[in-house]
């Protein structure tokens, strides 16, 4: 029997019953091997700027890259939920530009999508989004589309004053009707307050242990990646190393003539007597019996 389908309602109900793992992926064969893994939530991060494409930030994704990586991941997964990230400028400039952004996200393979910020002019946009029937996941704390402005990626949260700001952000994105919020970089304490304070999950990064479920990047979590690894990551593999480690001996095979061998070798033909009289040499090789 096929596992049970996450919805945004089932998601919105862990909150009281059981924490919930996400993580992002980026095209099919991950997204596939993430929904398999059981993750609730998958995704599809607008770091693919920074893990796929090799920017140093977030800020050159555009709309037509996040479709097309949705509608690749969309189609690896078929019970993890799948939340694209509006890109930098898709939610900016107008709320009716906006919103139909957030449907191509739909159209592409997307049950919702995330979006950065909790200023009032973000809370228009996300309540729009929403009256198109477009579940919204928030996002506050270290947005990092906001990069310039913040000076940096940086801790957010620290001190009384921003603390509060983000307190007040995230009851007005519940409020809107966001159905989770991840918080990032933000510290454990005041995740822990937010977390106790709204209905919705709250979703961490770098937020310590009390949010009620954890994000990570693929290629942060496998040790894909060799860029910046901020502290809050914890690496469960290193397959970028037994990636790099696999090709080189491929290459080794390839340069010492040990591959193909009589294993690997597939296509074999008698060489047509004619041809071998016209063109000479050539060793009379048996065809493989069709299995
Ligand atoms: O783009 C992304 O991967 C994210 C997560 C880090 C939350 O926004």
């Amino acid at each position: 029997m096929a596992a049970q389908k996450i919805t945004v309602p089932a998601i919105r109900a862990m909150k009281q019953t059981q924490r919930i793992g996400m993580i992002t992926a980026y095209d099919y064969p991950s997204a596939k091997l993430a929904d398999a893994a059981g993750a609730d939530i998958i995704l599809v991060g607008d770091s693919l700027g920074m893990v796929i494409l090799g920017y140093p930030d977030t800020l050159s994704v555009t709309v037509d890259d996040m479709l097309h990586h949705t509608r690749a991941a969309a189609r690896g997964a078929s019970r993890s939920l799948i939340v694209g990230d509006m890109p930098y400028m898709s939610y900016h400039v107008s709320v009716e530009e906006s919103v139909r952004n957030a449907g191509l996200f739909v159209q592409a393979g997307a049950h919702a999508v995330k979006i950065e910020g909790g200023k009032p002019s973000r809370i228009r946009v996300i309540e729009a989004v929403l009256d198109a029937e477009i579940p919204v996941m928030g996002h506050i704390g270290l947005t990092p589309q906001s990069v310039n402005a913040l000076g940096g990626f940086k801790v957010q949260g620290k001190g009384a004053d921003d603390a509060r700001r983000l307190i007040d952000e995230a009851a007005a994105l519940e409020q809107a009707g966001c159905f989770a919020l991840v918080l990032e970089c933000v510290p454990s304490e005041l995740a822990s307050l937010i977390t106790e304070r709204i209905s919705i999950p709250t979703i961490g990064i770098g937020a310590g242990i009390h949010c009620d479920g954890q994000v990570l990047v693929y290629h942060d979590l496998l040790g894909l990646y060799d860029g910046h690894k901020p502290k809050f990551v914890r690496r469960y593999a290193q397959i970028g190393a037994d990636i790099q480690a696999a090709i080189e001996r491929y290459l080794a095979d390839v340069r010492e003539a040990r591959f193909p061998d009589d294993q690997t070798e597939a296509f074999h033909v008698a060489l047509d007597d004619e041809l071998r009289e016209l063109y000479g040499g050539g060793v009379v090789i048996e065809m493989p019996k069709a299995k």
